[in-house]
């Protein structure tokens, strides 16, 4: 049991973390260029092109950590990440969470606007969909049953806490 939350973590950590770096580096132009539809943003300003480019490399640096630290992890029952899984799973991660904004804009939601469930696992949904599209054999060995589980629960858990902290520390402007 302990296993599987661990291999879950760690399988994630590369779409956990872009989120973050986002929040942290993000600002600048927005990704929509300000453009409308039916009045509303596409996306609006909460998507901008250096959060989504620093929250990508910054998961694939965590895969390439995480790569370098496997080795040294006792019984070698963690995965190792091949490149495309390195870069998929935080590319996938932002283009969920960026797929959820222009949802939250067409269903009239401002940009900030919380939206329970789909805040929490569209980055999830984004970075397992892509994972699986470019690597289904790497996908189907570490995305086991168990694994997917854990990582659809664990995830929300996790999301909330680090928006509340980083919330906390005044890094972002909503808790969630
Ligand atoms: N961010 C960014 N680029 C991204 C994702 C996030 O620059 N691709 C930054 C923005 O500064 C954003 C913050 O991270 O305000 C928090 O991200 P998120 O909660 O996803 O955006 P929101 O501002 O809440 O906007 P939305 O309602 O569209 O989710
Ligand atoms: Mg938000």
């Amino acid at each position: 049991m302990l296993e599987v939350v661990v291999i879950a973590f760690w399988a994630m950590l590369p779409a956990y973390i872009p989120n973050n770096a986002a929040v942290l580096f993000g600002g600048g132009r927005p990704i929509d260029g300000g453009r409308t539809h039916n009045g509303r943003r596409l996306l609006g300003d909460g998507k901008t092109w250096r959060g989504t480019v620093a929250g990508t490399l910054s998961g694939i640096a965590v895969a390439l950590a995480l790569n370098a630290l496997s080795p040294h992890v006792p019984n070698g029952f963690l995965p190792t990440f091949p490149v495309v899984a390195m870069i998929a799973l935080p590319a996938g991660a932002m283009g969920g969470d960026i797929a959820a904004s222009l949802m939250k804009r067409r269903l009239g939601r401002d940009r900030g606007a919380a939206m329970p469930g789909l805040d929490q696992l569209d980055f999830v949904v984004g970075a397992l969909l892509l994972t699986a599209i470019v690597t289904p054999s790497w996908f189907g060995e570490t995305f086991t049953l168990p694994v997917l589980l854990v990582v659809v629960v664990l995830t929300p858990l996790l999301h909330v806490g680090s928006n509340v902290l980083a919330y906390g520390f005044g890094w972002k402007d909503e808790p969630y």
